[in-house]
């Protein structure tokens, strides 16, 4: 199994579908369209959908066939990077190597763009919910994962923190949520369209979550600019609350570490995957 070949396959194929999908957004006014295609193409590591795809395989499942769930999560995940960086938010002006959507269009179409969105999602969860059962538990999972219990409860909680006191239980519910469950839904979106293990894929799913915040917290602290494609120093400046701020640079990675090797012994609990494991040092390992 070659990683970077087979990360490449899944990307490729995704892109493909994804500019088609968007080519298709045609709305009145055109700039509704223009900033939603302008966030969703503007490329991303496609983290989610790759990762779908790679559980889907690991149970036997054509990733192919479940396109259109790969992108309502990726339409959430980009809604939620557009309302991120708003100004009343953690107000960045970089986003994915480009200016971040309201940069382009303003607030207030930026604003509008992540609002279209999230109903975008809707729609297509809604329509590959009536396939069948199996697809309707995966989309309400889904669906969950971004609300109020899940991504938004997360985001609720990191603006609460900033410039507040917090311990490490309050870091873990901000990991959990604005992070782990963005996720953990392709992992467990996969595990109940292959009607398999769910507990084994969401404890998988949540140490990968933490996994990846952490490395985010660790960029933000030493990364560079230029290869991560968005502004670092941000969270110190904004005096967010993450690992960097609670342990320090060097326990933190330590942290991540550990989180990898959990992530590793939770993927062994699913009976192991090649690619799946490669992908959690990526995770571990990226610079962007
Ligand atoms: C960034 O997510 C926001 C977090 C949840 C940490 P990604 O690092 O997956 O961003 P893109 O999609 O590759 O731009
Ligand atoms: C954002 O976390 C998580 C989201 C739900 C978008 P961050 O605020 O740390 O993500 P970046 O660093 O801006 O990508
Ligand atoms: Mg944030
Ligand atoms: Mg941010
Ligand atoms: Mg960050």
């Amino acid at each position: 199994m070659n990683f970077r070949k087979q990360y490449e396959e899944y990307l490729n194929f995704f892109e493909t579908r994804l500019k088609h999908f968007c080519a298709e957004l045609d709305y009145r006014p055109p700039v509704l369209a223009e900033s939603m295609r302008y966030s969703l193409l503007s490329g991303g590591k496609r983290v989610r959908p790759v990762l779908f795809f790679g559980m889907l395989e690991h149970y036997g499942l054509d990733y192919k066939a479940e396109f259109t769930l790969a992108a309502a999560l990726e339409c959430i995940h980009t809604y939620s990077l557009i309302h991120d960086d708003l100004p009343a938010m953690d107000n960045d002006d970089f986003r994915r190597g480009n200016p971040s959507n309201h940069k382009v269009f303003g607030e207030a179409n930026a604003i509008l763009a992540g609002d279209a969105l999230l109903s975008e999602a809707c729609s297509l969860l809604l329509g590959e919910g009536g396939k069948d059962g199996r697809h309707l538990r995966a989309a309400q999972y889904l669906a969950e994962c971004a609300g109020p219990k899940g991504m938004i409860a997360g985001q609720s909680a990191d603006l609460l923190y900033s410039e507040k006191e917090g311990d490490a239980e309050a870091l873990a519910f901000i990991y959990a949520h604005k992070t782990g469950r963005l996720l953990k839904a392709p992992v467990v979106m996969a595990a109940i369209l292959a009607e398999r293990d769910i507990a084994a894929a969401e404890r998988f799913g949540s140490e990968l979550g933490n996994l990846f915040q952490l490395t985010d917290d660790l960029l933000d602290e030493k990364g560079e600019r230029s290869k991560m494609g968005k502004t670092p120093g941000k969270d110190r400046k904004e005096n967010k609350l993450t690992c960097v701020r609670i342990y320090g640079a060097d326990e933190a990675e330590l942290l991540a570490d550990r989180a990898a090797a959990n992530c590793h012994s939770a993927l062994q609990n699913l009976g192991g995957d090649e690619f799946l494991a490669a992908l959690v040092d990526f995770v571990r390992q990226r610079d962007n």
